[in-house]
């Protein structure tokens, strides 16, 4: 089955150029679309065909949509920066197609080919590209789905899907600028388990973090921490965003069990962690090492990472049992300096020694 060209069928844009610059001098976080999207179908037999990039609009839906009942459905988030040279560059794009391929498969859906994917996310910015903000570390989120689109109400892998991707431009994700977050340490409510669906970005692990993201709310926390599913007491990761550990200059991050979300941005820390100088490494870390290290001095700071959050410090910890400030419950160096190390990259005021942006 050959990968379609996408057909482009723009029209003007509705907002005026002043009224889409008052949208990008303060965008937030999901709340405005770009003029247009790309969708395409796939149907069994035939595979990927009709890719087109048309206005933005409302998907006309049959109520035994299988997505609405079934929750096949997938997802992906990266973002595309403005260069200093005024061009336009998004960060790992095969990354985000490869776990897309992963979340498919985990979800028994069909796989977007990496090229179709990346064609996709170019075509819609390439058209769009008057909503790259122009400064800082805002950006446009691209957000490439996949939803079944078969009409019945048998439970199977649907037969007729399609792929859609949009855009939204970005600022910060928690407004408010880099305030260290407090977190809730869920006990009661689990992610995910092994050989579940963690390790997937798919609707349903997001839908039953709600509950726990309410109840951390009612603790006056603006996260979850979520726990291993069989002790409760291994650190997994956050709703939106992997975690990092800082030891000095040692760097650690809860290992891939299975259950949590290979993110992109935590193994580009690695990376980058090791270009600065910094051991990084992956392993397991309970709450009790956590509270304990703290109290030690040893865990000098704890980060939150991801495309939407890029770098948070974690200012202080809460659980049913027991709750701290984390270091000194400000922003820490080595955090801080990951997040500039990491930014810089992705704006292009460093260079790309490893080979990580796209340029259109
Ligand atoms: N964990 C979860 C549950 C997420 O939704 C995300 C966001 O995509 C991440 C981690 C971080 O992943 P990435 O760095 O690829 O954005
Ligand atoms: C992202 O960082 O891209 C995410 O998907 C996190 C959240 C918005 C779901």
């Amino acid at each position: 089955m050959t990968t379609p060209t996408i057909e482009l069928k723009p029209s003007a844009n509705p907002l005026s150029d002043a009224e889409r610059d008052a949208i990008l001098a303060s965008p937030g976080f999901g709340r405005h679309f770009t003029d247009h999207m790309v969708t395409v179908k796939w149907t069994e037999g035939r595979g990927w065909h009709d890719a087109e990039l048309t206005p933005y609009a409302p998907l006309s839906m049959d109520p035994a949509n299988m997505t609405l009942h079934y929750a096949q459905t997938i997802f992906e988030g990266l973002k595309a920066y403005r260069q200093p040279d005024g061009t336009v560059a998004t960060f790992r794009p095969e990354a985000n197609a490869e776990r897309f391929r992963s979340s498919a498969r985990r979800m028994a859906m069909p796989e977007v080919p990496t090229e179709l994917f990346i064609a996709a996310c170019d075509a819609l910015i390439q058209q769009d590209k008057g909503w790259v903000p122009s400064s800082g570390e805002a950006s446009l989120y691209l957000r490439p789905f996949m939803i079944a689109s078969e009409v019945g109400l048998g439970v199977r892998p649907a037969n007729e899907y399609l792929f859609i991707v949009i855009a939204s431009p970005a600022g910060a994700y928690f407004p408010g600028g880099v305030k260290p977050v407090s977190v809730w340490l869920s006990e009661e409510y689990v992610r995910a388990v092994k050989g579940g669906t963690g390790a997937a970005k798919t609707g349903g692990n997001y839908a039953a973090s709600l509950v726990a993201q309410a109840e951390a709310a009612e603790h006056g926390c603006d996260q979850v921490v979520w726990l291993d599913a069989v002790e409760h007491r291994w650190i997994e990761e956050m709703g939106g965003m992997n975690l990092y550990f800082v030891y000095g200059d040692r760097i650690v991050t809860p290992s891939l069990t299975g259950s949590l979300l290979p993110g992109i941005t935590r193994d580009s820390l690695l990376k980058i962690a090791r270009d600065l100088g910094y051991t990084a490494e992956e392993g397991r870390i309970s709450t009790e090492d956590w509270k304990r290290d703290n109290e030690a001095g040893t865990l000098t700071e704890v980060f939150a990472c991801g495309t939407a959050a890029v770098i948070t410090p974690v200012g202080s910890v809460k659980s049913a049992r027991a709750n701290w400030t984390q270091g000194d419950g400000e922003p820490g160096a080595v955090t801080m300096r990951l997040r500039k190390a990491l930014l810089d990259l992705q704006t292009g005021v460093t260079p790309d020694t490893h080979g990580w942006m796209h340029p259109l």
